[in-house]
């Protein structure tokens, strides 16, 4: 790999003017300032007039797209949602008014707030014979695998006529996701403990519809009515980690679903891609992972070892629910539910000793110079992971949830990106390290 320094300066404002000493050619390279944040560069000219690629894996330096939907600044812990700040949010919102904003750049009047209500109980029903690909599913897939499969699946039924060009389409195909996510999710569910699913409500709000599905049985669906069998505590936990997973700007998953989009091709198939990315334990895996982490230290006097197991270069051991590629301060939406979480535990942990351990690595990590030093601060999904535990959400369900939230990001993304007219397929470049060109060898030659 060759060296060659480069000198940039700043020319004035909006430009940045940069010299190829090999060459000794010149570019200007326009800034761009957002409402908010840093000024990108635009390094188009570098490979148009110079011949040189930026080279920046895991995209940690670029900006691959304008947006309008969702700010964060890492060093100061801020996150807003369309600039509404998510604890203000968090604090008086509720889930469908957050996706509604995130989806449309406004927050919707009476009258708008309960079209949109109304619309998404509209499309909270699955076909019929979506239950057949459920049922396809071995009983001890994980439920992740299911949604992947399963939500890419509805491209399946949602697709001829379907005509992307068109805003009302998009429009509906958003609303039809943001409705059917949790009824596959409940169904994924059940599938898994072989149960009967349970159909959706329209007389209950969007997270007391989705614990019902979960937790009542067909021949009962009592798990919510007069009798009050919810703790009404437990959908506004989950309305407040829905809202804080709902959208993080250009994260891997919501990226992901950008980049199939890019292509054109169906929604309904780019969201799965959006799950399938999410999936990952170093995305919203994470939550899942950091109770397998808890289940596998087992004890508060292992922690000192796992902690020092964390900090080797040698062992693949992360403290799960620790760190984060933007927050390097701290996690607005961990600070937000770090206290319900607390309240939580209070009152449904049973004397759970995992509570306990979790409080502990908590309590240790933040005092450690290692994790101090590198800003790595237990994230949101440290506390989420640990909430959906107390609420009795199974383990390999807590991705799932995850995914739920984030489809109001990433069909918000989605119809942003399919009505920016300067949209073009997303396509990156590499910096190429494999062989030169050589001759082919036949096998008789090869040993
Ligand atoms: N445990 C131990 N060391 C860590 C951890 C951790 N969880 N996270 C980062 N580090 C160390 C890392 O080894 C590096 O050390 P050094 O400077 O000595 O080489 C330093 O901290 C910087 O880490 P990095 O790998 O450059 O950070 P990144 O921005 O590439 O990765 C991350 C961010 C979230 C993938 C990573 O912190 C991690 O794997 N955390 C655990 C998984 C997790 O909780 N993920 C959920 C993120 S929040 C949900 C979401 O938005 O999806």
């Amino acid at each position: 790999m060759k060296g060659v320094m480069k000198e940039v300066t700043v020319v004035s404002k909006n430009t940045l003017k940069v010299t190829d000493e090999s060459s000794g050619k010149t570019v200007q390279l326009p800034l761009f300032d957002g409402t908010l944040g840093h000024s990108t560069i635009d390094i188009q000219p570098l490979s148009r007039d110079l011949g040189y690629f930026t080279h920046d894996p895991g995209f940690g330096s670029t900006a691959s797209c304008n947006s309008d939907i969702t700010f964060i600044n890492g060093d100061k812990g801020i996150l807003l949602y369309r600039g509404y700040p998510i604890d203000q949010l968090a604090e008086q919102s509720n889930f469908l008014e957050v996706a509604y904003l995130l989806m449309n750049g406004e927050l919707p009047n009476p009258e708008e707030s309960g079209a949109f209500v109304n619309e998404i109980k509209w499309y909270s029903k699955i076909h019929e014979n979506l239950r057949g690909f459920i049922e396809g599913f071995h009983y001890d897939a994980h439920p992740m695998a299911m949604m992947v499969g399963v939500v890419g699946s509805l491209s399946a039924f949602y697709h001829s006529e379907l005509d992307v060009e068109d805003p009302e389409h998009r429009r509906i195909s958003a609303l039809r996701m943001l409705a059917k996510m949790p009824i596959i999710a409940a169904a994924c569910y059940k599938h898994s403990i072989g149960e009967p699913f349970v159909y959706p409500r329209t007389d209950l709000e969007y997270c007391e519809n989705f614990l019902n599905m979960m937790f009542s049985h067909p021949s009962e669906n009592f798990y919510i009515d007069e009798r009050q069998y919810l703790d009404p505590s437990l959908a506004k936990a989950l309305n407040l980690l829905f809202i804080l997973h709902a959208d993080h700007e250009q994260n891997a998953s919501t990226s992901t679903v950008r980049l199939a989009s890019s292509t054109g091709a169906n929604p309904y198939a780019c969201i799965a891609a959006g799950i399938a990315a999410l999936w990952g334990p170093s995305h919203g895996g994470a939550n899942e992972a950091v109770l397998s982490m808890l289940d596998e230290i087992g004890d508060i006097k292992n922690i000192p070892a796992y902690i020092e197991r964390a900090k080797d270069k040698d062992d693949p051991f992360r403290l799960m629910g620790f760190g984060h590629r933007v927050y390097k301060n701290f996690d607005p939406r961990a600070t937000i539910i770090r206290q319900t979480c607390h309240e939580i535990l209070e009152k449904h942990s049973n004397n759970d000793p995992l509570f306990e351990l979790a409080l502990a690595l908590e309590d240790i990590a933040l005092k450690d110079d290692y994790f101090v030093e590198r800003k790595l601060y237990p994230n949101v999904d440290f506390y989420s992971g640990v909430i959906y535990k107390a609420l009795n959400i199974p383990v390999d369900m807590f991705t799932v949830m995850f995914t739920i939230a984030r489809t109001a990001g990433w069909v918000s993304h989605w119809l942003e990106l399919m009505a920016d007219p300067s949209k073009r397929i997303g396509r990156p470049r590499q910096l190429y390290t494999g062989h030169a060109d050589r001759d082919y060898v036949s096998m008789d030659q090869r040993g």
